[in-house]
């Protein structure tokens, strides 16, 4: 089984950014940073998935058509009940919200697995906070989107950084 999600990583330049923006929020709290190389963006969560369907999830991220974006982090909270703080955005573009939809639904047109749960656009930059809560407006990092991807977690607990199986580029 792979645990697959399909979702937007940013490239050095942006992970940079994304670091600076957040720092001085973040540096020295009581929370276990997300390291760098695994900062992400989720689309749609699919879950473990048995091997032999991984060209399944490929297709159905083949049929994708959106356009790409500008997506502009400009908001850092932290979320109680998961205890994470994370990047998030005020405005959802149409684009996104549209890749979110097609998603989902091309998957569950494969009768696969996928997360439903209202689409909350975030980054998840620290775990386990244990700090007061935070919810602030922040300079925006703004981030023109091309392409999103397929990637596989590593197992629960585990500490493999995350792996890319596929990239497409964002068109009509
Ligand atoms: P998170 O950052 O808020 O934890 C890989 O686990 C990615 O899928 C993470 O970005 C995680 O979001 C996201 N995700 C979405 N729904 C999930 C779920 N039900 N279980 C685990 N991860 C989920």
């Amino acid at each position: 089984m792979k645990r697959l999600f399909f979702t937007l990583w940013p490239d050095d330049a942006l992970r940079e950014r994304i670091a600076q923006a957040a720092c001085r929020y973040l540096e020295g709290r009581k929370a276990r940073a997300v390291r760098a190389n695994n900062v992400h963006l989720t689309l749609a969560f699919l879950g473990s998935v048995d091997e032999q369907a991984v060209d399944e999830v490929i297709a159905a991220g083949d049929l994708v058509r959106a356009a790409p974006f500008e997506l502009a982090l400009d908001r850092l909270e932290t979320w109680r009940g998961a205890r994470v703080a994370c990047l998030t955005t005020q405005m959802v573009p149409a684009p996104l919200a549209a890749l979110v939809a097609q998603l989902r639904s091309n998957v569950q047109a494969r009768a696969l697995p996928v997360d439903l749960k209202p689409f909350r656009a975030h980054i998840t930059l620290a775990r386990d906070w244990r700090e007061a809560p935070l919810d602030c407006r922040i300079d925006p990092v703004r981030w023109p989107v091309g392409e999103f991807m397929l990637a596989e977690s590593p197992a629960a607990g585990g500490r493999a950084d995350y792996r890319i199986i596929r990239t497409w580029p964002l068109r009509l």
